[in-house]
């Protein structure tokens, strides 16, 4: 019998703050490798992990055994439902292959880059001025979108994993629109091993992308704090 708590009770409603739920279940989509190694990093701070690829998951469950043992493969559709939260790690290209309806309401972990030489030229990513994450959030409008785990590279982000406070810790920038989501994924980011440094606004997250000043540079939260941007029109 399963112990996940009924599919609705993992819905946000607007009565109820993301920080106020706790995760116990995520589902990753993509299980190449940022997927892979995001996978491990969450079963290893004790997290339950599916991870889903563009077909069925028993040609992932081989290559799932060696490289993230412990997590499940399962179809999109159903890891989605079965979990607290959602990381995309797929190319931006292939996001149009999900539904949005399927995202509604989820808070969404936002971990891709737009890449012209792997995703093509793609008119709304070479458009927006503001990053991919608000393209992104456009593509899927009701989801809740959370950037994190982009500015790093997937060969860095088990090694440098620490424990709080220790004094090589580096940070990771949890970005998003709505702060019960971006705490919500500080928490998970704190105890997979980085110090989150929030930032409100998709919109101010430009420096962790490709040719920003964050992305690939391995920074502490200060360095990374020094960084963040006030987005257009802010005071
Ligand atoms: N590589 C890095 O260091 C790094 C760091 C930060 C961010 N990123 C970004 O993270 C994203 C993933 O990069 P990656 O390096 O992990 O790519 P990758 O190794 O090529 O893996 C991508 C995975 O996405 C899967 N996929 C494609 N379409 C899918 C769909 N419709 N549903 C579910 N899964 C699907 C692919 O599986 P199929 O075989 O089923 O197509 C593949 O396993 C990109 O946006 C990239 O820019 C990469």
């Amino acid at each position: 019998m399963s112990s996940q708590p009924p599919v609705e009770n993992l819905r946000l409603s607007p009565a109820e703050p993301a920080a106020a739920r706790s995760v116990q279940q995520v589902a990753v989509i993509g299980a190449g490798k940022v997927g892979t190694v995001v996978a491990r990093s969450l079963l290893e701070a004790g997290y339950r992990v599916t991870l889903s690829g563009s077909g069925d998951p028993a040609e992932l469950a081989l290559m799932i055994g060696i490289l993230a043992p412990g997590a499940e493969a399962r179809w999109t559709a159903d890891a989605v439902a079965e979990a607290d939260l959602v990381v995309l790690a797929l190319p931006l290209h292939r996001l149009p292959d999900l539904d949005p309806a399927l995202l509604a309401g989820r808070i969404v972990v936002d971990s891709m880059n737009y890449w012209p030489p792997v995703d093509g030229s793609i008119a709304a990513f070479d458009a927006a001025e503001q990053g991919s994450s608000p393209v992104v959030q456009q593509m899927f409008p009701e989801a809740i979108v959370v950037k994190t785990f982009n500015h790093t590279g997937y060969h860095h982000l088990e090694p440098d994993r620490r424990p709080a406070g220790h004094p090589e810790r580096l940070g990771l920038a949890v970005a998003g629109d709505e702060p019960g989501a971006v705490a919500l994924v500080a928490g998970l980011v704190d105890r997979l091993g980085y110090d989150p440094v929030p930032v409100d606004s998709l919109a101010a997250t430009r420096f962790l992308e490709p040719g920003g000043p964050a992305f690939g540079a391995r920074l502490t939260a200060a360095e990374l704090r020094e960084l963040v941007a006030v987005p257009a029109g802010r005071p």
